[in-house]
């Protein structure tokens, strides 16, 4: 859990509420986050996902777990603590990105249920956030591939290292995985197609108001 260090601050609300510059650019913001193992297929149907959205002139971005620890969270490894240092940075620039108006697509791993639960927490009450209003929407996903299929497919080679033990605290492998107790959405990519996945999202985030189906 990361504490408030500095001092002397206040905040500043700026100019407009979150609900004016929604209006105004005709776009409604929330996060939608992938969970699940690796190799699961997160980030493949959040990237088809995203260029559905895209090409439907949705404004919607992409925060990938295996990308974003080149830069923002280079610092960071998979101890229990730097995961959960990594899931609350993303889960602060995701709601950053909601609060513009953007759709996020997260995915990553993101192993422990207090550390999305968090994540939730920022966005749901997020009501005195960056310009006021009430919260929004977080959509967990819970991309349910069997540890199984994830160690068949292996496209990084890293089951193959960690059941070698040449890579330690593997999550499903020798680190804990917690599946999500009440996710908005459960996929089941060994049993549905990417572009059933893609629908199963576009429906969720239809039926929450984020877009228009
Ligand atoms: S998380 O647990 O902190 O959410 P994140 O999604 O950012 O993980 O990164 C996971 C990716 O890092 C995996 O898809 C894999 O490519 C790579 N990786 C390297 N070491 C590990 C490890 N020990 N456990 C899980 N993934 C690892």
């Amino acid at each position: 859990m990361s504490v408030q260090k500095a001092t002397n601050i206040h905040w500043h609300a700026g100019n407009i509420t979150r609900e004016e510059r929604w209006a105004a650019l005709k776009a409604r913001g929330c996060t939608m986050w992938f969970t699940g193992l690796s190799a699961s297929g997160k980030s493949t149907i959040a990237s088809a996902l995203e260029q559905h959205l895209v090409s439907r002139g949705v404004h919607c971005y992409r925060l990938d777990g295996d990308n974003i620890r080149f830069g923002l969270n280079k610092n960071l490894g998979f101890s229990a603590e730097d995961r959960a240092e990594n899931i609350r940075r993303i889960g602060e620039v995701a709601k950053l990105f909601a609060d513009s108006g953007c759709v996020a697509l997260t995915s990553f791993i993101s192993p422990y249920r207090k550390d999305r639960d968090l994540c939730r927490e920022l966005h749901e009450k997020d009501k005195a956030g960056a310009s006021g209003g009430g919260g929004m929407p977080f959509l967990e996903v819970f991309v349910d591939t069997p540890i199984e299929v994830c160690e068949l497919r292996d496209p990084k080679g890293l089951y193959k290292k960690a059941r070698a033990g040449e890579l330690k605290g593997f999550t499903g492998i020798d680190d804990p995985y917690e599946a999500p107790l009440k996710p908005e959405l459960v996929l089941k990519p060994e049993r549905m197609s990417v572009e059933e996945s893609v629908v199963a999202c576009l429906d969720l985030l239809a039926a929450r108001g984020v877009i228009t189906r």
